[in-house]
């Protein structure tokens, strides 16, 4: 039995080896869901920061259930075999002006998700303003290519200036909220912004 809230992190490592997902992430994507229901079978979407490919195969499997489109992009190949056929996979900076143009031919997006995260370095001030950059620049794709009515799913490190995000979120959308999953680590400092029904 758990005993601790490191001991419940490792039981999500083991059930995603389990549920044959790479990574434990993808409970943080299901528990988000589960409160908000950003994704439904037939939808276009964004996975930024996609590798090594869980919130994409979770996409696909139990949100889309094989019915949409998954643009998922990543610095990094998906470690997904086979790579399921509603994903359109791309490697590079989600940010680069050659890659943001291939992203946004799919578009609009009924739902962005991203749990996009630079290189940790050990200095938190670096780390929290790298993860603002990132943020800051989903948060610009999902105002010029979200539906309206689309949702937006954003991971940032606290610290990394999500108060002000927030607010722009809340001018965006409908309803704009942090939500910290219980999947995340312990002492992990991240949290994520969520923003519902795009005006
Ligand atoms: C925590 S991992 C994502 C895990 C993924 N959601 C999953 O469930 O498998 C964060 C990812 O963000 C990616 N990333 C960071 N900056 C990026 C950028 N500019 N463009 C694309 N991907 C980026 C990293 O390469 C890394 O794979």
């Amino acid at each position: 039995m758990a005993t601790s809230r490191r001991d419940t992190a490792d039981s999500y490592t083991q059930r995603a080896h389990r549920e044959g997902y790479p990574a434990r992430s993808v409970y943080k994507l299901e528990e988000i869901q589960l409160q908000n229901r950003i994704v439904k079978p037939g939808d276009t979407v964004l996975d930024v920061g996609a590798a090594p490919g869980s919130w994409t195969l979770f996409t696909h499997r139990e949100l889309l259930k094989g019915n949409g489109t998954i643009v998922a992009v990543d610095l990094n190949p998906l470690r997904l075999n086979p790579v399921p056929p509603t994903v359109v996979e791309y490697t590079g900076d989600a940010f680069s002006p050659e890659i943001r143009e291939k992203l946004i031919s799919h578009g609009p997006f009924d739902a962005i998700i991203s749990d996009a995260a630079p290189m940790t370095t050990g200095n938190r001030t670096v780390d929290t303003s790298r993860s603002e950059w990132l943020a800051e620049q989903v948060l610009f794709l999902a105002t010029e290519h979200l539906k309206v009515h689309g949702n937006l799913v954003i991971k940032i490190f606290q610290g990394g200036g999500q108060q002000e995000l927030l607010l722009q979120m809340r001018k965006l959308f409908s309803k704009a909220k942090t939500l910290k999953p219980k999947a995340c680590r312990n002492d992990s400092f991240e949290t994520y912004l969520i923003g519902l029904d795009k005006k």
